[in-house]
């Protein structure tokens, strides 16, 4: 069925042409049973969210050079996270990184939730970063949805109605196509194929494993998509 042949398809692309990520473990080393640090998948994820994943390399590294574990980081001082921020913007975030080490640390017993619902009763945590934290870190089936992600389902299935109120359907859609096999390897490479083929300009159509298929692409103007709703 179509679920099986785009996880499938997508999969494949994403053993040859994933990007290596300080945070991410390839899909090579997940085969051979190493496992992620939940706390460099939330650390990354809470980062990446209004920031550029090259602007936030530097940040991620000196974080978890200074605070190694998540109790590090819930023993550390207000300040020295606010200035370690500095830089990266929208401090509120680096508030909420620090409330939610410290329930992670002091009411977890240092360990995160495994599960999207566990995550999300976290200060901070929303469904972006519950959902992603559930599949990358511990290979849950949840449906991750960014900006990219949003791109390439808008196009696969040319999509006509406008963001935000797609967004339920778009969902839904992702949540037909994630795998139970390696569903934490499918949420990053829609994310690094939104970021690297299905580009908001000039998509790389003709690199896509999916141009056979793409209902944007048929149209001819895969860039049309995703519609948003006018101002
Ligand atoms: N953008 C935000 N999170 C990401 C991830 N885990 N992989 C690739 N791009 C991302």
């Amino acid at each position: 069925p179509m679920k099986h042949q785009f996880s499938a398809d997508l999969l494949a692309w994403y053993d040859r042409h994933h990007r290596d990520l300080p945070w991410r473990i390839s899909p090579a080393a997940a085969k051979r049973g190493v496992k992620p640090d939940p706390y460099y998948i939330w650390m990354s994820e809470v980062m990446l969210q209004q920031t550029t994943v090259a602007a936030v390399k530097a940040y991620f590294a000196k974080f978890i050079a200074r605070w190694p574990t998540v109790r590090d980081l819930a023993e550390a001082p207000n300040e020295d996270v606010m200035a370690a921020w500095a830089g990266l913007g929208y401090y509120a975030r680096a508030r909420n990184l620090k409330k939610c080490a410290e329930a992670v640390a002091f009411q977890h017993g240092g360990i995160f939730p495994d599960t999207e619902e566990g995550l999300r009763t976290l200060p901070g945590i929303g469904d972006y970063t519950s959902a992603a934290v559930a599949a990358i870190a511990f290979n849950r089936p949840s449906a991750v949805m960014d900006g990219n992600v949003e791109r390439v389902i808008s196009r696969l299935f040319a999509i006509e109605a406008p963001l935000p109120g797609s967004k339920p359907q778009m969902k839904a859609k992702v949540a037909e196509l994630t795998p139970t096999d390696r569903p934490g390897d499918f949420a990053q490479a829609m994310m690094d194929l939104g970021a690297t083929i299905c580009t908001p300009k000039r998509p790389a159509c003709a690199l896509c494993p999916f141009n056979d298929a793409c209902l944007a692409l048929a149209s001819d103007e895969p860039e049309r998509f995703p519609v948003k709703a006018a101002k």
